[in-house]
């Protein structure tokens, strides 16, 4: 069992879970991911390992509630355990000195963007952060951007926080004020990456993006998790989850994200049912067990 030791909500349906994973965090490496199952009834889900401490032995890790895993796992409270805890998976990022690196997080993306503008930094790169968001109440890390970066750069789709726009709208500012860029990373929702790509893409700058498809067993067994990148066919889980985002076909990645909607949707409207009838049943609220 893996004991949840700290636990926080970072803005509207966005949480902090610090896991104790002894053997997972002398391990990890920015730009790697593990799969939790909370319980026997339960699935497996991929999250990325946003920081570790392998002095302390905890991975940390920030998720959105998106639906049934999700929901639950932010039911779960500190000094809580989760079932199984497996990583780290995924090939770690390539660390040189690159120059000038911009790293993009939009939305949750900020959490495993953190750990490589970090390593980035550390090996001497020059790193141009650029974080952005639906909402100011959406943002978190701005500290750690901050201290990982060079230079960090905040966006909001409404206005409510630094700049009034999308995250290409300042990676295209960059460009076009010439600043020479060397390598992106960008982390994020599908959309947002592909049209990192496009900007990206006429300038031919070296692109990064990390591709979340659906994944079962992580191990390249499954092919569940299967990508097309460069005409070739990958296996996120174990070729990934980073990959030439120049080459990547999102259309095929975004349409193999959606093939499970309709059970996903069943799965989640059953658990809240079974959440309702229990907090029925003992008479009281407990529409988080
Ligand atoms: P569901 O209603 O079951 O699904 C909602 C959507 O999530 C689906 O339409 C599908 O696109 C996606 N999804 C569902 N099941 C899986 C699955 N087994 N594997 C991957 N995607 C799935 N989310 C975060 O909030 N924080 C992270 O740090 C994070 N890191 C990830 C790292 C990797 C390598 C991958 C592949 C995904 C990551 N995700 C992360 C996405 C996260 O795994 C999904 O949001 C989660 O599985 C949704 O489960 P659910 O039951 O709550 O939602
Ligand atoms: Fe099964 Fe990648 S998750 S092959
Ligand atoms: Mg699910």
């Amino acid at each position: 069992m893996y004991k949840i030791v700290e636990k926080k909500s970072l803005g509207p349906k966005q949480h902090l879970i610090v896991v104790e994973a002894k053997e997972v965090s002398k391990k990890a490496k920015a730009g790697q991911f593990f799969i939790l199952r909370i319980d026997k009834y339960g699935e497996r889900i991929p999250l990325t390992i946003a920081d570790f401490d392998p002095k302390k032995g905890t991975i940390t890790s920030i998720f959105q509630e998106v639906g049934k895993t999700t929901e639950k796992l932010a039911g779960l409270k500190e000094g809580d355990s989760i079932l199984d805890f497996v990583g780290p998976l995924g090939v770690p990022i390539h660390v040189e000195k690159y120059g000038t690196i911009v790293c993009i997080g939009g939305g949750i993306g900020t959490a495993p963007v953190y750990p490589q503008a970090r390593a980035l930094k550390e090996a001497g790169n020059k790193v141009i952060s650029i974080i952005g968001s639906r909402s100011s109440n959406l943002l978190f890390w701005r500290d750690k951007m901050k201290a990982a970066s060079d230079e960090l750069h905040i966006v909001t789709d409404d206005g409510t926080e630094g700049v009034h726009g999308f995250v290409t709208d300042v990676l295209s500012k960059l460009l076009k004020d010439n600043v020479h860029i060397d390598k992106v990373i960008a982390i994020g929702p599908l959309p947002m990456m592909k049209a990192v790509c496009k900007v990206t893409k006429p300038c031919n700058i070296p692109t990064t993006v990390s591709l979340n498809a659906i994944m079962v067993d992580g191990t390249g067994m499954c092919g569940c998790c299967r990508v097309t990148v460069g005409g070739k066919v990958k296996f996120a889980c174990v070729d990934g989850p980073d990959f030439d985002g120049l080459t990547v076909d999102f259309d095929e990645l975004s349409l193999r994200q959606r093939r499970f909607t309709k059970e996903e949707k069943e799965s989640l409207l059953l658990y809240r049912n079974m959440l309702e009838k229990a907090s029925k049943d003992k008479g009281e609220c407990r529409c988080r067990q």
